[in-house]
């Protein structure tokens, strides 16, 4: 129970790597608030999680809003009268290179992956400050290191996470308030379905996959949460500032 207490939001968090993190962070004793703009996944979740006993709840966000976002901290607040740590998950990876993207495509990568963070982190960490400090972790990838073919918005979005991270942890510290982000490998969620398709489809990325990440096989969700939960708890205490890499070993080669 070493999240025993404690209020989590974590973004976009209906399905992949956010569920497994919702899950982790309920089983280690918190209170968690489900954000997704899928609503049908979030509400199935909710609802199974209260069957079992949790204290969670969906709220239906849009984190690239700012009008959704402050929304998103009252519910929290109003439910469970704090917040104690923010995952801030969320994001869309649409393929391509700076001449097959469009503006449009541009600038939603950008406002749901980059922007979505400041927003939750502004109108979440005055909330922190109240309570005595907090924990913030940014989902970044092995993409704010090395990019990839074909994937310039989302290399450029995780690039800046890498650096929003750090700026927030600077600011932030002498409030007891860490921030950290994860950095992971290849995991297999419908997140990686449109770049895999550019390469073969999935199976041709699965089965190539030993040649890129060295462990030899995907990295499951819950492997990434149980890393959110060691950056969310005490256990992690001298952290902030930290990317947290977790790419089955991509990077020790490059
Ligand atoms: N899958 C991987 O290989 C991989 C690798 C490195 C990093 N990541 C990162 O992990 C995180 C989770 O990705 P995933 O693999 O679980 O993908 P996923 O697509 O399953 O999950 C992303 C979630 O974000 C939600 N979302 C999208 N736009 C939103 C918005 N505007 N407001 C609220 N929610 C929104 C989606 O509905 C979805 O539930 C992302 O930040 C991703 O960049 C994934």
């Amino acid at each position: 129970m070493r999240l025993k207490d404690k209020v989590a939001i974590v973004t976009g968090s209906a399905r992949g790597i956010g569920e497994a993190i919702v899950r982790d962070f309920l089983k280690e004793g918190a209170k968690v608030i489900i954000c997704d703009i899928l609503v049908e996944e979030g509400r199935e979740l909710e609802k199974e999680l209260q069957g079992k006993g949790f204290d969670v709840y969906f709220s239906r966000s849009d984190v690239s809003s700012e009008k959704d976002v402050k929304e998103l901290i009252e519910f929290a607040v109003n439910r469970f009268g704090t917040i104690n740590i923010i995952c801030n998950n969320a994001a869309v990876n649409i393929p391509g290179s700076v001449i097959e993207l469009t503006e449009d495509i541009w600038d939603k990568t950008m406002n749901i992956n980059v922007k979505s963070q400041f927003l939750v982190a502004k109108y979440a960490i005055p909330v922190m400050q109240r309570a005595g400090g907090g924990s913030i972790i940014n989902m970044a990838s092995a993409n704010s290191f090395i990019a990839e073919p074909r994937l310039s918005a989302y290399v450029a979005s995780k690039g800046a996470i890498l650096m929003l991270t750090r700026a927030m942890a600077l600011d932030f510290a002498k409030d007891n308030i860490r921030v950290n982000c994860i950095c992971p490998g290849w995991v297999d969620t419908t997140m990686n379905d449109a770049h895999a398709e550019l390469f073969g489809g999935r199976e041709a990325v699965l089965e190539a996959l030993p040649s890129i990440q060295p462990i030899g096989r995907p990295i499951a969700p819950m492997e990434i949460a149980k890393i959110a939960t060691f950056l969310a708890s005490d256990d992690s205490s001298c952290m902030t500032g930290s990317p947290v890499i977790a790419d089955g070993g991509i990077m020790a080669g490059v």
